[in-house]
């Protein structure tokens, strides 16, 4: 409900759509929550052709990766001893002194809209429409988080006293807006950081940290590391140096840092299996198409993705609404990123396990409404699919898959649908849509999940107005929300100043 309530004036976020003088304005760095670009206008579209013509075979970021790589445990020891150094120095700054650096961070972003742009669509596949909102985000949230450290200075009696360093560990499904926030909040915060980047997007993580390099921030109050992922990693992540620990991945990954050190301060947003409900009394082809959005964008890859559509009554009967969701879902232009007119990317990796059975196999009772296709020899290509008949309880009712395959379930009631959301161990995003205030009331009160959506779809929370975090197995640790105002204290604690003259 949080960040319902911290809608501004509780009014639902702007219409999605950005005119290029907002575009400019996020090019030049200006804070005006920029999440969300429209990349198919004319005047960002040559700009787009431009940079995607340099994304088959971009190096960006590779020296810098190359000479990061901590092979050795004494190498892990070493970092955390220089970041611990360098940060009394960032640390004994004003939150107003360091907020400066976080707003050049952000301006310096902008500039490297260009490059941070090739980079993630060269590693990770991800489109122009879902890149360019992405680099929006992490600008927003360096601006953000700026405000935040000067608030910090403002607690009359108290002084805040920053962690001495913190681990960021982001994912690769945005490696950009989210390994910008995991470091920029504790750098605000005047925290040390070591940015370890998911392994299928280090170079998207050099490219940003140089860019925060260039911005002021000094090399070893953030240091970037490319960790392996066995033995020396696990040295990292339990080192008892390391005073907190934020990630953004899968509950398991959470589990197993937790088993290496039982006390560790994590602060992470895992997994989620998340649902948008549509009644009857919906506008049932705005519906299709925000199901469509939220279960497709990046291919199906975002933690707040849409994995199932539970419609209730007649909604699960309306030949209207399913033919929209066929052509919405069919209609929807698979390709590589270098094509500007891509709507859907390839998924990051070939699709296997668990991800290729959903993708291949239905369970008892479903069919398919679109088959999916594999496009292409690379196993990453996939056309997306849409299943029905999703029973309750049933495998694919309760499992992440995180790919482009959707399910869908028919509810009798409201009552039901909203039980078959909670079902789920995760409550990361939900979404409901109907024109009924009585359902919207009705639902607000059941629904497990920390960010919920009325009438639009489940993905894309914009920094300030939707603080983003889960409920559930989709939170570890104190649950504070990214880019909401009460992450940048999980970073350190107050000390009264009459204790502490
Ligand atoms: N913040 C992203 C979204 O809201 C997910 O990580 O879609």
């Amino acid at each position: 409900l949080a960040s319902l309530k911290e809608l501004d004036g509780g009014v639902p976020a702007p219409n999605r759509v950005q005119t290029p003088d907002r575009f400019t304005k996020a090019v030049a760095g200006e804070f005006d929550n920029q999440s969300d670009s429209d990349p198919s206008l004319p005047a960002i579209r040559e700009w787009a052709k431009d940079v995607l013509s340099r994304v088959p075979g971009s190096t960006l970021g590779v020296a810098l990766v190359e000479s990061s790589r901590l092979e050795t445990n004494d190498d892990v020891d070493t970092a955390i001893a220089r970041a611990r150094a360098a940060q009394q120095g960032w640390g004994s700054l004003t939150g107003a002194e360091r907020a400066k650096v976080l707003r050049k961070a952000a301006g310096m972003l902008a500039a490297k809209r260009g490059d941070l742009v090739e980079v993630s669509a060269s590693e990770t596949g991800k489109t122009i429409a879902e890149s360019d909102p992405e680099i929006s985000e992490a600008i927003d949230f360096a601006n953000y988080y700026a405000l935040l450290a000067e608030e910090l200075d403002t607690v009359e009696g108290a002084r805040f006293v920053p962690s001495k360093l913190t681990v960021a560990t982001p994912p690769w499904n945005f490696p950009v807006a989210i390994a910008a926030g995991s470091a920029l909040a504790p750098l605000a915060a005047g925290s040390a950081v070591v940015l370890k980047p998911a392994p299928q997007a280090k170079r998207s993580g050099a490219v940003l940290v140089e860019a925060l390099w260039e911005a002021g921030v000094p090399k070893d109050v953030l240091i970037f590391a490319d960790v392996t992922e066995g033995p020396v990693g696990q040295h990292l992540i339990s080192h008892p140096d390391v005073d907190r620990v934020i990630l953004t991945g899968a509950y398991d990954t959470a589990k197993l840092f937790r088993s290496w050190r039982t006390d560790l301060p994590l602060l992470a947003e895992t997994s989620g299996k998340n649902s948008l409900i549509v009644t009857p009394s919906s506008d049932l082809d705005l519906a299709a198409a925000d199901v469509v959005r939220s279960a497709f964008g990046h291919a199906g890859q975002k933690c707040s993705a849409a994995s199932l559509a539970i419609l209730v009554g007649s909604a699960a009967s309306s030949a209207r609404f399913r033919n929209q969701l066929v052509d919405a879902a069919a209609s929807l232009k698979v390709g590589y990123p270098q094509d500007p007119e891509t709507e859907m990317g390839p998924i990051v990796e070939p699709a296997e396990g668990k991800l290729k059975d959903a993708l291949t196999t239905l369970g008892e009772g479903e069919s398919w409404l679109v088959e999916p296709r594999q496009l292409d020899d690379s196993g990453r290509l996939w056309s997306p699919g849409v299943r029905v008949g999703v029973k309750p309880g049933s495998y694919f009712h309760l499992t992440e898959f995180f790919g482009p395959v959707l399910g869908v379930m028919h509810a009798d009631t409201l009552e039901q649908a909203i039980e078959w959301q909670n079902a789920s161990a995760y409550g990361l995003t939900g979404g409901i849509h109907t024109l009924n205030p009585d359902e919207v009331t009705q639902w607000l009160e059941s629904v497990e999940a920390g960010n919920l959506y009325v009438n639009r779809g489940i993905t894309g929370a914009i920094v300030r107005r939707q603080p983003f975090g889960g409920w559930k197995r989709s939170s570890v640790g104190p649950g504070a929300k990214a880019g909401g105002p009460n992450y940048l204290i999980h970073l350190g604690s107050w000390e009264r100043e009459d204790l502490h003259p």
